[in-house]
């Protein structure tokens, strides 16, 4: 009897969610304050159901939101497959993206666009600076800081599908200098000109799950402040590991240390990460 009414709770959530993408789509196609009303539902959902399959469940349905970036959508579609077939570490949630692009409508597991507000981003980055992104997945959200802003972005991810990604969604929209890179950030950090980036993106990506990089905070910080230049901007968010580590306590410790300045520290991700924002 209890499963029976497990079940039944489970269909009725599935038609709702059902419901609730259909009618975002829906909205997508009204334009002006549709899109809007769609855009919201999707954020919406992406809070209500767990995020982790949210992705999976819109690129199933093949229900992308416009008819502009079919070609781009088809490409990702490949790499995905590709990734799912040829990738020898584990790809993250489930294969399919983890980034979304709400302007180029797709969907993934973390909105780009909520993340830059939510960040902060625009207050650390303008049209002459030059970005790094480590450790970039497929690049949405460094792509997305060059639209906003005007930055030049070099990403870099150990992911080659997810490079392959992050430069077809470059090109799809017509954007110079803004280029990704397959390789492992141990090389990155030898190669790469020291004091070179205005602004460094480390998101989630000290201790990956797929376990191609894990050193400890202090190593992972000093490899980074390496590549920034004087004055410039680390932003370090955490793995949702906040109830284990104490990061606040260890970065003022390396603060101290290696004298930089704490310029921000924020819950983020429904509180499931640490945002720090450091200057050199
Ligand atoms: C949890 S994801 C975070 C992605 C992105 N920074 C974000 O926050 O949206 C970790 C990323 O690190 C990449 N990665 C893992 N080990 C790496 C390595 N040694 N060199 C470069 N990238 C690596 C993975 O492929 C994955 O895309």
């Amino acid at each position: 009897m209890k499963n029976f009414w497990k079940k039944c709770k489970k269909i009725y959530y599935e038609s709702l969610r059902f419901v609730l993408l259909r009618l975002a789509y829906i909205c997508s196609w009204g334009g002006g304050k549709f899109y809007c009303i769609g855009d919201k539902l999707l954020t919406f959902h992406r809070h209500s159901y767990g995020k982790d399959v949210s992705g999976s469940y819109w690129l199933d349905r093949n229900a992308y939101f416009a008819n502009n970036m079919n070609e781009l959508h088809k490409t990702i579609k490949i790499e995905l497959k590709n990734q799912k077939n040829f990738y020898k570490a584990q790809a993250y949630c489930d294969g399919y993206l983890y980034q979304g692009l709400g302007i180029a409508n797709i969907l993934g597991v973390r909105g780009s666009e909520e993340r830059f507000d939510e960040y902060g981003l625009q207050h650390y980055l303008c049209k002459d600076m030059l970005l790094y992104d480590l450790g970039c997945n497929s690049g949405f959200l460094s792509l997305y800081c060059h639209l906003r802003t005007g930055c030049s972005v070099r990403g870099v991810d150990i992911n080659p599908y997810m490079i392959n990604i992050a430069n077809a969604t470059a090109k799809a929209f017509g954007v110079k200098n803004v280029e990704f890179f397959a390789d492992d950030l141990n090389n990155i950090f030898v190669n790469w000109e020291q004091g070179s980036a205005d602004v460094i993106l480390t998101l989630a990506t000290m201790w990956t799950d797929d376990e191609q990089y894990r050193v400890s905070l202090k190593q992972h910080f000093d490899n980074c402040l390496k590549l920034l230049k004087k004055n410039g901007v680390l932003v370090f968010e955490t793995h949702g590991d906040v109830s284990r580590v104490d990061y606040v306590k260890a970065i003022n410790e390396l603060a101290c240390e290696r004298g930089f300045r704490l310029l921000e520290q924020k819950d983020v991700d429904c509180k499931a990460r640490k945002l720090f924002i450091i200057q050199t």
